[in-house]
């Protein structure tokens, strides 16, 4: 089992009915690729004393300053082998990932389907609207996003597909994050709603939706805390919402998806208590996050709160090397809006979509990893950067 501080083993990893079955081979290529993960985030700190011995030093030699920010701190790093080998395995380790579970998958994708069909027979507790005329945006159609092959919205077989949902929910955030999400990968949701309850003791929204939802991890813990809320969520890819949908089925969760761009939706003005995104915005483009910011504020109703969580802006690092390593992403993990979005500045995107100033708020609010067998005594562990406004 996974314990308190978040050491992932394959077996701990969270199952419900939609989880994909590994076989002996399958199971031990994921023990192996968690471990693999494991070694290279423990190297990960050697990269500072590499940079503090050699090559800030080297640096300063050659232009008689310290390098001014992370761009600067990459060009020289990049010249290190030990760092070269570390990208290229992590690079390596990243795609052993997503490509283990796109054969085990692949080979129960007709048992997967099966299954999503199932749990939208007769009476569901939510529901599903998907759109056949739905454009995928620009920013998103061109790459597999995180070197997922599929990103969210491909579809493998004609009708049905479950697939990327399913690659995506087989351990994916879960090996990367070494199990610190929790064995449900929740941990974000839950953050967000202990968050909101310390800042806002006795709000209870009574309508929530989540954006960028993927497969519902962290759009469950919404309806667990607020049970009479009704409950939505949507997201651009079509076999990720089956998936997701299945998957809260499932698990007894009442949510409505529906397959729509957050930059513009077709809810009506003033509809949600609540607008959510937990690691979403950085996966859309430098204009897409200004389109969202406003439409979430045309969504919500007056007294409404919009509430986005993702890492902090770079102009809060503690140093250009912080920077700089929080930056991996960008270069080589097929994130390409990830640098841009974190050069951004919320505040002013807020103010820009409409927000008062005096309703803005950034600040960073405890990651909490739920923990098996009393999954709701939240353990604090690390820090997520909250940025949210109030209508
Ligand atoms: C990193 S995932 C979000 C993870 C998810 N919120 C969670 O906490 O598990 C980003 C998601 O945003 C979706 N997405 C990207 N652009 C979108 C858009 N314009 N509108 C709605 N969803 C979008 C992607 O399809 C993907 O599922």
């Amino acid at each position: 089992m996974a314990n308190s501080l978040g050491v992932a083993t394959w077996s701990s990893f969270g199952r419900h009915g939609l989880s994909p079955q590994t076989d002996h081979d399958e199971a031990s290529r994921m023990e192996f690729t968690i471990n693999l993960f494991r070694h290279l985030n423990w190297q990960q700190p050697a990269h500072k004393e590499i940079y503090d011995k050699k090559v800030e030093p080297g640096f300063k030699r050659e232009n008689k300053r310290a390098p001014k920010n992370r761009h600067e701190v990459r060009d020289a790093m990049l010249k290190d082998s030990t760092f070269q080998v570390w990208s290229h395995l992590r690079v390596y380790a990243q795609e052993n990932l997503f490509e283990n579970a796109r054969l085990s998958v692949d080979r129960q994708l007709d048992t997967l389907i099966g299954k999503a069909k199932e749990k939208k027979k007769g009476k569901t507790k939510g529901s599903l609207k998907l759109d056949p005329t739905f454009e995928v945006p620009r920013y998103q159609k061109h790459l597999d996003m995180h070197w997922m092959p599929g990103s969210y919205f491909t579809e493998f077989v004609e009708k049905d597909d479950v697939a990327v949902g399913a690659i995506y929910d087989f351990g994916g955030i879960y090996v990367l994050t070494n199990g610190m999400l929790g064995q449900y990968n929740d941990g974000a949701g839950h953050a967000v709603v202990r968050y909101l309850r310390e800042k806002f003791p006795g709000w209870t929204p009574k309508s929530v939706l989540d954006l960028g939802c993927t497969v519902g991890h962290n759009t469950l813990p919404f309806k667990r805390a607020w049970p009479k809320a009704d409950v939505h969520a949507i997201d651009i890819g079509a076999p990720t919402l089956r998936y997701a949908h299945a998957r809260a089925e499932d698990m007894g969760y009442a949510i409505h998806f529906s397959q729509q761009n957050a930059e513009a939706t077709n809810f009506k003005d003033n509809s949600f208590d609540l607008v959510v995104s937990t690691m979403f915005l950085h996966e859309t483009s430098h204009s897409a996050v200004y389109n969202i910011v406003k439409e979430n504020r045309r969504i919500l109703k007056p007294g409404g709160l919009m509430i986005h969580v993702e890492q902090p802006p770079f102009s809060w690092a503690q140093s250009p090397f912080d920077a700089f390593t929080r930056d991996w992403d960008t270069h080589n993990n097929q994130e390409p809006f990830w640098g841009r979005m974190h050069d951004m500045d919320p505040e002013q995107v807020a103010l820009k979509a409409g927000f008062k100033k005096q309703n803005i708020f950034q600040e960073m609010a405890p990651l909490v990893t739920p923990i098996p067998g009393d999954d709701y005594n939240l353990a604090p562990f690390g820090a997520w950067f909250v940025f949210g406004a109030r209508k």
